[in-house]
């Protein structure tokens, strides 16, 4: 049998739809998982769950003995670093042909201009090059812009309250990533012969938030507002909704660097390397606002 996929971080946004990714090319997966039970119902039937958590150092270990390549994922989270260079260590003591690891965007990897989160994702990097350099693994990054179901996750919620919806992005444009793309752009640098050593994914166009009112307007036939929020305000809106210190912080730090027009950068790496255009926000609103009532 041939040596497995292991996707770390395999039931989060990324990781599960890599892991289906993965496994509708028929290869053999493996996830690491916490609990095997909430997992099974996300992937598919032939996934094996490895029981295992980066603060069990001796279980990612053992999670990548056999492995032919790794994925690396893990949450926003202030033991980031050391969690994913220790899981870097392991896939390499274990003989793993190539590392993948989903990154941070790449503006919050920029010298002098660092957010907290985007320098524990460069220390990862630094520490991926150096095992590559001397004999280990082929490492790859994959550096995704602001995930697009993550800014603009609460529209569809907002919409069907109201005609206004809230971003805490301000007047700036960003060229958001669709989930589902930076998944294919992973399973691809996983799966195929030869990648590049960093894929940056992100949409194909940077919008901003009146761009994005004026195309629900179209779509659902009544005028639609943009409410920019205060950073304050958005951070309010995450902290109801259950995000820690830490989160809190990171999305401060994020949302400063992008309200100066950061994220607008638009890369062509996704369509040289996987061969069509990624996903457009006009495509993700047509879902959204088909499932709050379509156009009237
Ligand atoms: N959001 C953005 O716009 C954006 C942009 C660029 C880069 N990124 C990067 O994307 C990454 C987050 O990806 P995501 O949103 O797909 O993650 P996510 O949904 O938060 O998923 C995190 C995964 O890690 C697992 N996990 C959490 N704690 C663990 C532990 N102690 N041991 C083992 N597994 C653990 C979770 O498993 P459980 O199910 O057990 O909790 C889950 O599978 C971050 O590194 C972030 O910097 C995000």
């Amino acid at each position: 049998m041939s040596q497995p996929y292991l996707v770390l971080g395999a039931t989060g946004r990324i990781g599960s739809l890599v892991v289906r990714e993965l496994s509708d090319r028929g290869l053999p997966v493996a996830g690491l998982v916490r609990d095997a039970q909430r997992a099974a119902p996300m992937w598919p039937s032939a996934v094996v769950p490895v029981i295992g958590e980066f603060d069990a150092p001796a279980s990612i270990v053992s999670a990548m003995q056999g492995v032919g390549v790794a994925f690396i994922s893990s949450p926003v989270h202030p033991e980031m670093a050391a969690w994913q260079c220790q899981a870097v260590r392991a896939a390499a003591d274990a003989g793993v042909r190539r590392i993948v690891k989903l990154s941070g965007s790449a503006w919050t990897m920029v010298d002098g201009r660092m957010t907290t989160v985007g320098a524990a994702h460069a220390q990862v990097e630094a520490a991926m090059r150096a095992v590559q350099e001397s004999g280990g693994p082929e490492c790859i990054c994959i550096r995704p812009n602001a995930f697009l179901q993550g800014i603009l996750g609460r529209i569809g919620t907002e919409l069907s309250a109201g005609d206004i919806f809230s971003l805490g992005i301000g007047p700036a444009r960003v060229a958001f990533a669709d989930i589902r793309d930076i998944a294919a752009a992973c399973a691809h640098a996983m799966a195929a012969s030869s990648t590049p050593s960093t894929i940056e994914v992100t949409g194909p166009e940077a919008m901003d938030g009146v761009k994005i009112a004026a195309l629900l307007t179209q779509m659902l036939g009544k005028p639609i507002h943009y409410k920019p929020l205060e950073i304050h305000e958005a951070m309010a809106r995450a902290k109801a909704s259950g995000a820690d210190d830490f989160t809190l912080r990171h999305q401060t730090e994020v949302l400063t660097v992008l309200r100066e027009g950061v994220g607008e950068r638009v890369s062509t790496d996704f369509e040289s390397v996987l061969g069509r255009s990624p996903r457009t926000v006009q495509d993700y609103l047509a879902e959204v606002t088909s499932k709050v009532g379509g156009a009237r």
